[in-house]
């Protein structure tokens, strides 16, 4: 089933293990078992199995499990999974038609970027894209065509907040459809349903997932109208997930709560030892106290999450010395996964935002952003120093940069 009443009685870490997951009725395999299936066999003509089962595309149960499960932890009643994050923010855009207007962070992620204003702008749709950060400015960009509002907090690469609640209120005055992006914090991080937005996506990919071995998205909600909305075009645009793919996600989530705790752990003492190094420039965490939201993060995040992004004086030769003398951090797109990663964001997962732009929002060439896995802190510490290092020596090099 997709529908799940959140049993606020369970706790989260119980839920995340067990909501959408009974045993399996024919064995008693405690796993939900992977339905590699396309179709069911029919009960009679225009009769498909227990009156629900025709074809995968339209239902199965290993994604219907994750999707109870993911409804769940979001505090949500309704959860849908597709075949990447993409995929569900495209399915999210049937929400609107020709016409219609959103307003939508300004650095949401790249890819995201890139689908509302080289795909969806040719359907008709506008976006404006503006700091999320201040709530009261985005007054100015409501228009009578505006029905949706679209953030991500922290936004990447640059870990800027929105307050949840505020923007909520916001959208209920106009009357938008306000979307949440969690993929950075997870549930177990940040609920922005309990705080009054309609929707929730996330790149499970990421942090749900866990362990960079999967591409997948999903949204929870608990509007019935929207989760109506979604459950048709996911069949009718069909985006779906396979269900190996959601079955991997669902073993993630199982440890989602024990492996967020140690991404933040790891990343709050690796962010404050960065603070204090001469090869940067600045820090971006929102567990710093001279965050300039620290306070509303202390208020709407459990922990500051897993994502420290750094700017190293000496601009992109300070940044690739760095970046090319890691030998626990990998150098790839992605981020959420067990393993440490670094990215350089103006080259790698923002190269789709135009220069001018990228500059504009500070995506300059010494970012490099981190996704602290959950490896023995003195040895991510370690790596991270041998990084510094090699920046402090690039940086000395080319002075005038
Ligand atoms: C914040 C955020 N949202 C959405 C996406 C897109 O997800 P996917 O790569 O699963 O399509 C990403 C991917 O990097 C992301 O970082």
């Amino acid at each position: 089933m997709t529908h799940h009443s959140p049993d606020n009685e369970l706790g989260f870490e119980t839920r995340a293990i067990h909501a959408g997951q009974s045993p399996e009725p024919v064995t008693g395999a405690v796993t939900v078992p992977i339905f590699q299936t396309s179709t069911y066999a029919q009960e009679g003509l225009g009769r498909p199995y227990q009156g629900v089962y025709e074809y995968a595309r339209t239902i199965n149960p290993t994604r219907s499990a994750l999707e109870a499960c993911i409804a769940s932890l979001e505090d949500g009643t309704y959860g849908l999974a597709f075949a990447s994050g993409l995929a569900t923010a495209s399915n999210l855009m049937n929400l609107l038609s020709a016409g219609d207007h959103v307003i939508v962070g300004d650095d949401v992620y790249g890819g995201t970027y890139r689908l509302f204003t080289a795909v969806m702008q040719k359907f008709g749709l506008s976006f404006d894209f503006v700091d999320t950060s201040n709530i009261e400015s985005l007054e100015q960009y409501v228009r009578p065509q505006t029905k949706m509002l679209w953030i991500e907090t922290p936004t990447n690469p640059l870990l800027k907040l929105t307050d949840l609640e505020a923007a909520a209120a916001f959208a209920h005055r106009h009357n938008l459809i306000s979307v949440v992006d969690n993929t950075f914090l997870t549930p177990w991080n940040q609920r922005p349903l309990s705080l009054g937005i309609d929707v929730v996506v996330h790149s499970a990919t990421k942090y749900l997932g866990g362990h960079s071995d999967v591409v997948l998205g999903v949204m929870a909600t608990r509007s019935r109208e929207i989760y109506e909305n979604q459950k048709f075009h996911q069949n009718a645009v069909g985006a779906v997930c396979g269900p190996f793919d959601a079955w991997l996600v669902m073993r993630g989530l199982k440890t989602l709560s024990v492996r967020m705790a140690r991404h933040a752990e790891n990343a709050t003492a690796l962010a404050r030892l960065c603070t204090a190094h001469p090869a940067v420039e600045k820090v971006y965490y929102p567990g710093l106290s001279d965050h300039p939201q620290y306070a509303l993060a202390q208020r709407q995040m459990r922990t500051p999450g897993g994502m420290v992004s750094l700017v190293l004086k000496g601009g992109l030769e300070a940044a690739r010395a760095c970046m090319e003398s890691f030998k626990l951090f990998t150098l790839a797109e992605s981020l959420g996964g067990v393993e440490s990663l670094a990215d350089h964001p103006a080259i790698m997962t923002h190269a789709s935002i135009p220069a001018d732009r990228r500059a504009e929002l500070g995506i300059t060439d010494g970012l490099i952003r981190l996704s602290i896995g959950i490896e023995t802190y003195e040895d991510l510490r370690t790596d991270l120093l041998r990084g510094l290092e090699a920046a402090a020596r690039a940086a000395e090099l080319s002075p005038a940069i």
